[in-house]
């Protein structure tokens, strides 16, 4: 089982946007994928229109979860209705806090791949959520302070998890909000690939308000229009971080 965060500690670079698109494309591509939203914001919930389910926070508060089949082979475990002020002072709380989370989710099997939405924040969730994956998808958009903020998430990471003794590979990191017209675009995809090399995927994810639309819909870019930049862009960023998923 593959268990993918979707992270960078920075507001707005697509995080969510690609977990729910890359979640439905491996779906699509007949990988059992299941999605979960990390964030108390329920942006993924939302674009999905899940309201009022058991979503992660009554799993850490009561052991309560309610995991919907949405589309063929994909699975969604929305942000829940507990507060999420109480989750964050339970885990705070617990001896070891920052295991709850993976015993929780430990449940889930019969899986295949996990994607996980996270919010930016530096928060006792997110810290919980580097004691259960393996994997780290970074969505960076193409301005300068995304850049930076890249270099931070990835240093973060290294420090956090070689405290935990743990081992969490990038799978990626993904261009994304590029804009072909602005020579600004250009300049900082090049400066990440100098930086990232090969890490960085060689599909980047263009500026589409078909996307945009597409979450107001309650759809995925993939169904609201399939012949948009942002489909194409998608499933081939998709097809590429599947290649590596089972190298
Ligand atoms: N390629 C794109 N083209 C146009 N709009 C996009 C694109 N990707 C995302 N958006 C829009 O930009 C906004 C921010 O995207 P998204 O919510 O995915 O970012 P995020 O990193 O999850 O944000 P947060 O840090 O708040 O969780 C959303 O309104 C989304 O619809
Ligand atoms: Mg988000």
């Amino acid at each position: 089982m593959h268990k993918i965060a979707v992270t960078a500690f920075k507001g707005g670079t697509g995080k969510t946007t690609t977990a729910i698109n890359f979640a439905h494309a491996l779906a699509m591509m007949g990988r059992k994928t299941l999605l979960i939203d990390c964030d108390a914001q329920g942006s993924t919930s939302l674009a999905f229109d899940l309201n009022g389910a058991q979503g992660l926070s009554d799993l850490l508060l009561c052991d309560k979860v309610d995991i919907y089949n949405i589309r063929p082979d994909l699975y969604l475990v929305g942000s829940g209705k507990s507060d999420i002020y109480m989750v964050e002072r339970y885990l705070a709380q617990q001896p070891e806090s920052e295991y709850p989370l993976a015993m929780a989710l430990n449940r889930f099997t019969g899986i295949e791949i996990i994607i996980l939405d996270c919010s930016p924040s530096i928060n006792v969730i997110n810290s919980n959520i580097l004691y259960y994956i393996d994997k780290v998808l970074l969505p960076v958009s193409m301005d300068y302070f995304a850049l930076e903020g890249a270099a931070l998430t990835l240093k973060i990471i290294d420090e956090v998890t070689s405290e935990m003794g743990r081992d969490i590979k990038l799978l990626g990191i993904l261009p994304t909000f590029f804009d072909v017209r602005t020579r600004i675009s250009k300049k900082i995809l090049s400066n990440l690939k100098e930086r990232y090399d090969e890490k960085v995927f060689t599909t980047a994810i263009r500026v589409n308000t078909q996307i945009k639309e597409s979450q107001m819909n309650n759809k995925t870019i993939f169904e609201y229009a399939p012949y948009s930049n942002g489909a194409y862009d998608y499933y081939h960023f998709s097809k590429e971080a599947l290649e590596r998923l089972d190298r």
